[in-house]
């Protein structure tokens, strides 16, 4: 619910179980009272944020009272008036002036998200938009606050249009700002690399910054544009923790700040590293948004309001609860050595498994069977697969499966026909020699004849083919960030654009081809943000398909985003990444916390693997509502301890599904008890495996014995209340 009191000239916004207070100040200046747990429309202006004791806090010449910028709780931080901490916006007019004074002019309130454009953005809510009026310039800021009444997410975004004739340059221009009462407090950050992304790492705020982000023009395995700001005495269950998750894909920050008062400035959006945009006459530049999210009751309820808020707001609404395809990917089978053979002797052995995809991975195209070569030519190579796509794919539908295909459409080889075309597509100057990661370039996707060069090629391959599933894919990230088609006074804008490029390409060919369903990848799950979620629905998780590693990055990503979004796969061991050997049940356990597949070669494993491909399978047909839908229980982290233990509930808590790993095997370690989280305390459960009845309270405070286990041995339980108990 979104409340405008006009007595006190307060705006209260009201979600499920938080509320945030707004307050226009005399002058104009817009002031966050609150931010927190539910209150409800009291006269808050006894916070009015008075700087009486502090000589150095400047007082704005439009107030008569101690006011300052420097403690107040701002909205949307400005420069040059006395707020010292991190402003939200840089705006350099034509004299090279830059403080901004921000005053509330007027605000809307509309059902629905605003219309970013080609910019990711959640569906449904209502949006209360303000919009402020720099008084030392001729710019106007509009905040928009969408707020959806199932959910405890507030979703903001800024939008800076130039009501001038002459043009301004913006340096900075941030997504939101939020100030946040004086504590004590530990910021929760996801960081990695290739093979290992979002390990949970948490650290005392400490007074100054911790800033975390990607300059990468990708959103990184490196840091997941996600920051968690918990009290001090909060964790997995109880305690205050407010969530900050950007929905953008490109160079992100995200800052928090502890002030000389012990208040803190949560603030992001946009890398200002070497961004800035022209911002012309009548022009607007809008912020991607960010997805702020309250919880009470620690980081499990932080993390299953992330996932409903995703499921029901951003994940494609036509794919989010629809049953995934259960495939088998040829990457991890063979690598770039292929043939038709090979692949229609995969989907001889995936079919009666009841996989229902095979997904034909990098190398079918151009000259490519290394990496060497021939990104950007997205022709069949026909010397490779004989006839070309259309005997392998028939070969699948005669075995009753689909056909999916890999692209990795943003990159271009040196050694390809397209390059050879057009050395100026790739990024940078084609006349001095670039970087190359993976031996690849990038191509310019703020070009309009790159981005429809590459629809043409995709369509072609997607309209003359009967292919269901494409997995998009991003292998390097960008260097010499420099466009030859962007004026010398735009080239700081290149980052937003490429990634904006991307959305483009990505919604005008999800527009062309309604009925296929797109899978994300980043060299793993370097992009994995909410930004790639509203266009694809699951997202490969990582390149490290260890199922212990795994087990460690899905505990990781989960808290942020549903296990739906996550796919997992069973590979073969000794495992292609690390080396180690994991038991086959364990694979199949912790990649049935996704949307599950496999990734080796079917014709190795032996009777008894192949008759537990069939068994897990038809377990994941049985548990995958709760996976698309259901509520995660972290129960015991990976990170802490020797076992990882998670649960799904179903949202009426009759049904769950269990699944842990004990990492090593310890002598004498024969009374640790599991205790479940989330079930009904009265209500009575089965636990299939175990054979025992019992109430949900005794499952939860009593809990379960630790089953004997080799080194990552895994075990699940599923478990259904009784009727009538
Ligand atoms: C990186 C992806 O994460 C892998 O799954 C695979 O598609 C390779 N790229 C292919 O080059």
């Amino acid at each position: 619910m979104i409340v405008y009191d006009q007595t006190t000239r307060t705006f209260f916004l009201h979600g499920k179980s938080f509320s945030c207070a707004l307050w226009v100040h005399p002058a104009g200046y817009l002031v966050g009272l609150h931010f927190g747990g539910p209150i409800g429309g009291d006269d808050l202006r006894y916070f009015d944020p008075s700087a009486r004791e502090l000589s150095f806090s400047p007082i704005p010449p439009d107030v008569d009272s101690y006011f300052s910028l420097d403690v107040a709780g701002s909205e949307y931080g400005s420069f040059g008036q006395g707020d010292f901490r991190t402003p939200s916006v840089l705006l350099v007019r034509e004299n090279g002036e830059r403080a901004s004074r921000f005053h509330y002019v007027s605000h809307t309130i509309c059902d629905g998200a605003p219309d970013l454009g080609v910019l990711p953005s959640a569906r449904g809510g209502k949006t209360l938009s303000i919009t402020l009026k720099d008084v030392l310039s001729e710019a106007e800021i509009v905040l928009n606050y969408t707020l959806y009444e199932d959910s405890d997410v507030l979703v903001r975004n800024a939008e800076i249009v130039n009501r001038g004739s002459s043009p301004m340059r913006l340096l900075r221009a941030e997504s939101f700002c939020l100030d946040l009462a004086a504590g004590e407090y530990d910021v929760l950050r996801l960081h990695g690399r290739h093979n290992m992304e979002r390990m949970p790492e948490r650290t005392p705020l400490g007074h100054g910054s911790v800033k975390i982000g990607s300059a990468r023009g990708a959103s990184s395995h490196q840091m997941n544009p996600f920051l968690v700001l918990l009290e001090r005495g909060a964790g997995e269950d109880a305690g205050v923790c407010v969530g900050f998750e950007l929905l953008y894909s490109g160079s992100w920050m995200l800052e928090a700040e502890e002030t000389q008062t012990g208040a803190v400035r949560v603030s992001g959006g946009i890398n200002d590293l070497g961004f800035s945009w022209l911002l012309g006459a009548s022009e607007k530049f809008i912020t991607p948004q960010v997805a702020i999210c309250y919880s009470a009751h620690g980081l499990g309820e932080m993390s299953r309001s992330y996932a409903d808020f995703l499921r029901g707001h951003v994940l494609p609404e036509n794919r989010v609860y629809a049953p995934r395809p259960v495939l088998v990917n040829n990457w991890e089978a063979t690598y770039f050595d292929f043939d038709r053979e090979k692949l229609c002797a995969l989907a001889d052995e995936a079919a009666p498994l009841g996989i229902d995809t095979l997904v034909l991975d990098d190398g079918w195209f151009g000259g490519r069977n290394d990496d060497l070569t021939s990104l950007g030519d997205w022709f069949v190579n026909e010397k490779k697969l004989v006839g070309g796509l259309g005997p392998v794919i028939e070969h699948c539908k005669k075995r009753g499966m689909k056909f999916g295909i890999w692209f990795e459409p943003e990159m271009i080889s040196e050694d390809s026909a397209l390059y050879r075309a057009h050395p100026d597509w790739a990024i940078g100057r084609a006349d001095v020699p670039r970087c190359k990661s993976r031996h690849q370039y990038v191509l310019d996707m703020t070009r309009e004849e790159v981005t429809d060069y590459l629809f043409a090629r995709m369509s072609d391959i997607l309209s003359r083919h009967e292919i269901s599933y494409v997995k998009w894919d991003m292998n390097r990230h960008i260097t010499e960030f420099y466009s030859a088609s962007l004026p010398a006074e735009r080239q700081g804008e290149f980052a937003h654009r490429y990634i904006l490029g991307v959305y483009r390409l990505i919604r005008r060919l999800q527009a062309a081809f309604p009925d296929v369903f797109f899978e994300g990848c980043s060299g793993g799950g370097g992009r994995f943000d909410g930004g790639m979620l509203c266009f694809f629905p699951q997202f490969w998780t990582s390149d490290d398909t260890d199922a212990y590693e795994r087990a460690k990055i899905q505990w990781g990503t989960s808290y942020g985003y549903p296990l739906s979004a996550m796919s997992c796969h069973v590979s073969a061991c000794p495992n292609h990444q690390t080396g180690r050997t994991v038991p086959f049940s364990a694979r199949g356990a912790i990649a049935s916390l996704g949307a599950t597949g496999y990734e080796l070669d079917l014709g190795r494993l032996s009777a008894e693997e192949k008759a537990q491909v069939k068994e897990q399978i038809a377990n994941y047909h049985e548990i995958e509502q709760l996976i698309l839908r259901g509520d995660l229980y972290r129960i015991a982290d990976p990170y802490q301890g020797n076992l990882f233990c998670v649960a799904v509930m179903s949202k009426d808590k009759t049904r769950a599904y269990v699944v842990g790993m004990r990492i090593h095997a310890l002598p004498g370690d024969f009374d640790r008890r599991i205790r479940l989280k989330g079930l009904r305390c009265e209500q009575t459960y089965t636990v299939e495996e175990l054979g025992l009845t019992l109430r949900g309270d005794t499952l939860m405070n009593a809990g379960l014995l630790l089953p004997r286990l080799p080194d990552f041995g895994s075990w699940v339980w599923h478990l259904s209340a009784k009727k009538n108990s």
